[in-house]
């Protein structure tokens, strides 16, 4: 129910206000401002209606304070038609709007409706940007390193203009969130962002993938497919892995970026396309192109601004940052964690991450599964923290093996009873048997 709060010190203008208000709209009303003013303190209101003179506080002096309080709550001043310029005056220090004596009911109601019609479609507006803004930041890469921040200003910066940006780094350091932070910065991002691995598809289906293909182009073309290029139109195409692909797709590619326009596998005709370029791969793809494994006109083309991304062993600071969002990210799995212990801590930062941060994610991920206490502890992160006591220069326990050794212990420790051993490690019985299966380790004795 929408709260009103009305103030007038002539009780009979109280009262004609609160029944007609009464029906719609849940009405307190005061005969000065002190007690309004307090009351709105208190319990607030989405409306106060406020007599101009008034004993102790005056009206204009309640629309100060209530403007201090709360800037968007609508404030109407109740006048009399003598006092319009007073009205006037109200209205220009932030009052709504103002309401006239005698009441015509119509015209009240007409008002209030109107005010709070505004307001709802600003709260929705201001709802609008918020989750925009969240969206944004869903895509905007955690960073207290220096040469990291660098890397992420250059891209927001080259965001703005439709240069290809190529993203190097090693896997898992985050070249894909980078891309989708450069498509969401850039006057694109109302326009599809078009992710295409080049690396995971044989040579020929890439190119009718990208490019799409006629019907009838080659067998198994049965039907007419667009290809990515033209469904990122105004958009942003993320070429990832795209050191992999081979001589012919690269001409090829070189050829679509220069002329702007793509043809369908198995036709004549080509297509404008507008699509921003981004491509990424974890090789250093300078170094090929002297080589001439890749080619170097291509590699020009796609390189107009670089990100090289460092790996997560270089900027040892993201470390904790990163832990700590992704203990928030997947706080759901085991709501019970509430931190990480000082051993975790200590064992997190020694490691070197050959898969950089989606391996870190993983970590703190199968942690929040494994851990039985209220702490992510090296037993949960690194079974039995080997690693955390082990000289600095042992190799490092990998997790997998730390994962299998430690599920392979449970077990034992079960007789084989899968079913007990699961809820031990807190996964479902399905996870456990998958794991089993991923690190051959043997069936025991049907238990559970
Ligand atoms: N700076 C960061 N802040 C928050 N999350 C990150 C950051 N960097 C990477 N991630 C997360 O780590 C995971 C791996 O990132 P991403 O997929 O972008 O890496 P990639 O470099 O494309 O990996 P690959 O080389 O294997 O394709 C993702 O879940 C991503 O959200
Ligand atoms: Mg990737």
């Amino acid at each position: 129910m929408i709260r009103v709060i009305v103030v007038d010190d002539d009780p009979l203008a109280c009262r004609i206000l609160t029944r007609m208000l009464g029906p719609d709209y849940l009405v307190d009303a005061f005969g000065n401002g002190e007690e309004a003013l307090a009351h709105f303190r208190r319990q607030g209101a989405e409306i106060i209606l406020s007599d101009v003179k008034m004993p102790r506080l005056g009206g204009m002096e309640l629309l100060a304070r209530v403007k201090e309080i709360n800037p968007e709550v609508p404030v109407f001043i109740i006048t009399g038609h003598s006092s319009l310029a007073g009205a006037v005056t109200a209205v220009k220090n932030g009052a709504y709007d103002y309401i006239a004596k005698p009441f015509d009911p119509d015209d009240v109601l007409a008002r209030i409706n109107r005010a709070l019609k505004e307001r709802r479609l600003e709260g929705t507006l201001a709802f609008y940007r918020q989750e925009q803004e969240q969206e944004q930041e869903r895509h905007a890469p955690l960073t207290r390193n220096r040469r990291m921040a660098e890397v992420l200003e250059l891209g927001r910066r080259a965001a703005r203009s439709d240069s290809s940006v190529l993203i190097q780094g090693e896997t898992g350091v985050g070249k894909e969130l980078v891309a989708r932070m450069i498509h969401h910065c850039s006057p694109r991002r109302e326009h599809p962002f078009v992710p295409i691995n080049c690396g995971a598809l044989a040579e020929g289906v890439l190119e009718s993938e990208l490019f799409g293909h006629e019907k009838g182009a080659f067998t198994g073309a049965v039907a007419r497919r667009t290809g990515y290029f033209e469904l990122a139109n105004r958009g942003t195409l993320f070429l990832d892995e795209i050191g992999t692909t081979g001589n012919p797709f690269q001409v090829k590619l070189l050829r679509v970026l220069q002329e702007r326009c793509v043809t369908r596998v198995g036709s004549g005709t080509p297509v404008a396309v507008d699509a921003r370029i981004i491509a990424a791969t974890n090789q250093n793809l300078d170094e090929e192109a002297r080589r001439g494994v890749f080619r170097s006109d291509l590699y020009y083309r796609l390189s107009v601004v670089t990100l090289q991304i460092p790996p997560l062993r270089e900027r040892p600071e993201d470390i904790p940052l990163l832990a700590g969002h992704f203990m928030r990210l997947y706080r759901h799995i085991n709501p019970r964690i509430n931190g990480m212990s000082e051993e975790g801590w200590r064992l997190l930062e020694r490691y070197d991450y050959p898969g950089n941060v989606r391996e870190l994610e993983n970590i703190v991920e199968r942690a929040m599964i494994l851990e039985t206490s209220d702490l992510l502890t090296p037993r949960s992160l690194l079974v039995e923290g080997g690693a955390a006591t082990g000289a600095p220069e042992e190799e490092p326990l990998r997790m997998e093996e730390a994962e299998r050794d430690h599920i392979l212990r449970v077990l034992r420790s079960c007789n084989g009873r899968k079913l007990e051993a699961a809820r031990i490690l807190g996964i479902n019985k399905t996870t456990l048997w998958r794991k089993m299966k991923r690190y051959g380790v043997e069936e025991g004795e049907e238990g559970g």
